[in-house]
């Protein structure tokens, strides 16, 4: 096995050449001419990348850096208009701890990141994972990130074959070893990018890849096997209906979710609550019993509700299967509980992906494609 030292260096050499160019990055040749990571750039784009794709983070990366410049401009911004902009990213408990933790950086710090690892960990919405990312991104210390792609890249190279989630710990040992006191920042992003570009899940392009004379996993073994993972059990599968109720102007019947629980605080279209069943989610992704074939669940009004259609959206922990319903109406029914908003302003609503979902089976005009995405 090659001295780590000379990984770091192949690696880095590699990544001064092929390095993606993204919008939170700071090129090498930039730094080499002096700039330095924004740690506010740097900490916002790794908490929308958690389980998001650098694709999908872009827009929402530059949306939220033109309205909120710095960390105390998000940190005096409204948390409705926070979790509006977020809308769409999923996981909104992180949108939540997103202000939080702008608040307690403006409030408590001066307006400054903290830089190290320990100091970070303690701020709202910070775990292992981005503190790490964060101190060597932004404040160059040699802390060793771990994430989805660097997880692959580890386990080929090392040909760590415990399973993941448990060989998280030695795979977090294994990069820390090969972490470099010098560029450690760019040393993780060149890992992620390898995992991104060239150790690739399925057919990795190992005759490219600049570690390939030191990986394991491709001197002895399938790289494709690697990292081995925990068999997951299917998740749970809930049940419930969503009533999309349009009046004679084309304004739809929204209302808020409480501020605690799922998708805290977020707009919905009125439903009932989702309810778990026996089954669980079919492993070959069959979505054919969609339908609540239960008696006609309670509406928010007595109308004339036809369905729409069924939709399927899976969260972290469970399956949800709803039933879509919609009318419309010419007089707005009494005493009941939202307000009417007009179908051309819904994309300016904190919707989440599940409600726009049950929204676009009943009005499928209602979320036009945005240029540019
Ligand atoms: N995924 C998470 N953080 C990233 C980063 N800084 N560069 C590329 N991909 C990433």
């Amino acid at each position: 096995m090659p001295p780590s030292p000379a990984i770091a260096t192949a690696l880095l050499a590699w990544y001064d050449r092929h390095h993606r160019s993204l919008p939170w990055r700071v090129s090498p040749a930039e730094q080499a001419a002096g700039v330095r990571a924004d740690p506010y750039r740097v900490w916002l784009s790794e908490v929308m990348l958690q389980q998001t794709t650098v694709q999908a983070v872009k827009p929402y990366f530059d949306a939220f850096l033109t309205r909120w410049p710095r960390v105390e401009d998000l940190a005096a911004a409204e948390t409705e208009s926070v979790m509006k902009a977020w809308a769409g990213l999923g996981y909104y408990a992180r949108a939540r701890n997103l202000k939080k933790c702008a608040e307690v950086v403006a409030a408590d710090h001066g307006g400054r990141f903290p830089d190290t690892v320990e100091g970070l960990k303690a701020l709202p919405g910070i775990g292992d994972y981005t503190a790490a990312a964060i101190a060597a991104i932004a404040f160059n210390r040699q802390a060793a990130v771990l994430d989805g792609n660097v997880e692959r890249v580890i386990s080929r190279l090392r040909l760590i074959d415990q399973p993941l989630p448990g060989a998280k710990t030695v795979m977090r040992a294994a990069v820390a070893e090969i972490t470099p006191a010098d560029r450690p920042g760019d040393f993780a992003q060149a890992m992620m990018d390898l995992g991104a570009t060239i150790c690739t899940p399925k057919r990795p392009a190992c005759a490219l890849c600049p570690l390939s004379d030191a990986c394991l996993a491709r001197a002895g073994d399938d790289p494709e096997r690697f990292p081995v993972k925990a068999r997951k059990s299917a998740k749970p599968v809930r049940i419930g209906a969503a009533f999309v109720a349009v009046d004679g102007d084309g304004a739809v019947l929204l209302r808020k979710r409480p501020d605690r629980g799922l998708l805290g605080g977020m707009t919905e279209v009125p439903g009932t609550d989702w309810r778990v069943v026996e089954a669980e989610a079919p492993d070959d992704g069959a979505r054919d019993d969609v339908l609540v074939d239960a008696p006609f669940p309670a509406a928010p009004f007595p109308a004339d509700w036809e369905p729409a259609g069924g939709i399927v959206h899976v969260f972290t922990h469970f399956e949800l299967r709803l039933s879509v319903y919609r009318v419309r109406i010419d007089v707005h029914p009494a005493g009941v509980e939202g307000w009417w908003e007009p179908v051309e302003n819904l994309s300016g609503e904190a919707l989440p992906t599940v409600m726009k979902k049950a929204i676009a089976a009943a009005i499928p005009t209602a979320f036009p494609p945005r240029r540019g995405r």
